[in-house]
């Protein structure tokens, strides 16, 4: 089986992932939501501190399966620096001390591959991967060739939603309470206006939105909880249509007979909704990974990691290189 650990940011995660049939041995992933919760987001210091004390608990779990371990998948970009290296040192600890290979994995690649948890691969296939960090429409050909057709040039989707619930004061993460929010209140209310709609690029921009709603939040002496109901519904519906308006442009230029939609922000049901109704016009099958493995999680970079693994694509412990950033620049 397959040792896989995630750590990019606020989640530790390891999975132990059969080799031969893909199924999920173990899975286990302690969040930090609620530490972060009182800064309005992820403190690096504070998410690194407590993976160093999160995965080795995890680890101890799973003691008695280290000797049927034949490789440690790690994600080591992009990410946060000081959480991915914690789950790098333990990979590199176990590599050495089990002597197996070392598989270095793109975090990336792995909410691709979330898709494929306990099952066989399906490329080509075409996916919108919204989280905390990338809004990316992608063109994946196989494990190596993965074309960018889409790109934000500043926020997220996921961040956004972060921003607007720090705004609120409402916590972390954001995407989930803004949704709550939303469910009850009037999306009709505030008029936002729909990033990029004049230009035909296929690009996203989340900064302009964001200050306009927070141009609306000062606006009010004193806001009620029904006002921040109606800006979450606003907030949420212009930021989805954004979504919607730039791959309606993909689908009429490009037919795909799949599309799927990965990371964490694709758990947000009115998005699902919208992107459903595409589809259908589209006459496309809109695919979407289990619920539970849409956020971080090792059991995504455990299963990139067989692929790796059937590859060969190892990495000597001494060369493993951490990439912070690397997919501001450039995806894979
Ligand atoms: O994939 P993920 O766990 O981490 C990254 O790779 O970034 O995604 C986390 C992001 C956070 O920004 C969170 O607010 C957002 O996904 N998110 C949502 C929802 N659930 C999580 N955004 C909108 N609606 C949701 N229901
Ligand atoms: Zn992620």
């Amino acid at each position: 089986m397959i040792l896989s650990i995630e750590s990019s940011c606020d989640d530790s995660s390891i999975a132990l992932t059969s080799i031969a049939d893909k199924k999920l041995i173990f899975h286990k992933k302690i969040s930090q939501e609620l530490e972060h919760s009182a800064y309005g987001g992820v403190v690096p210091e504070l998410a690194a501190r407590l993976h160093a004390t999160a995965l080795p608990k995890i680890l101890e779990e799973i003691k008695e399966y280290l000797q049927d371990v034949k490789a440690v998948a790690v994600t080591n970009e992009p990410g946060l620096s000081v959480t991915l290296i914690e789950g790098v040192m333990m990979a590199k600890a176990l590599c050495l001390s089990l002597n197996i290979p070392l598989i270095p994995i793109n975090h990336l690649k792995g909410h691709i591959y979330s898709l494929f948890i306990e099952k066989d691969e399906e490329f080509p296939l075409s996916v919108l991967l919204v989280s905390g960090g990338h809004t990316q429409i992608l063109y994946v050909k196989n494990y190596e060739t993965i074309n960018l057709l889409g790109n934000t040039k500043d926020d997220s989707f996921g961040e956004s939603f972060d921003k607007l619930a720090k705004m609120l004061n409402l916590g972390y993460p954001g995407g989930p309470i803004v949704e709550k929010y939303a469910k009850n209140g009037n999306e009709n209310r505030f008029n936002f206006t729909t990033p990029l709609q004049g230009s035909n690029e296929i690009a996203f921009s989340y900064s302009g939105l964001k200050n306009q709603v927070r141009l609306c939040i000062e606006s009010f002496k004193n806001i009620t909880e029904q006002d921040k109901c109606d800006i979450c519904a606003s907030f949420q519906k212009t930021a989805s249509m954004h979504i919607i308006s730039k791959l309606k442009k993909v689908f009429e230029k490009h037919h795909f007979e799949n599309f799927a939609v990965v990371g964490g922000a694709s758990a947000n049901l009115y998005l699902r909704n919208k992107l459903n109704t595409l589809c259908k016009k589209f006459n496309i099958n809109l695919l979407f990974a289990p619920l539970e493995f849409c956020s971080d999680n090792a059991a995504m970079i455990g299963r990139a990691g067989i692929k790796a693994y059937e590859l060969n694509r190892f990495v000597d412990i001494d060369k493993i290189v951490i990439n912070p950033k690397i997919s501001k620049v450039r995806v894979f």
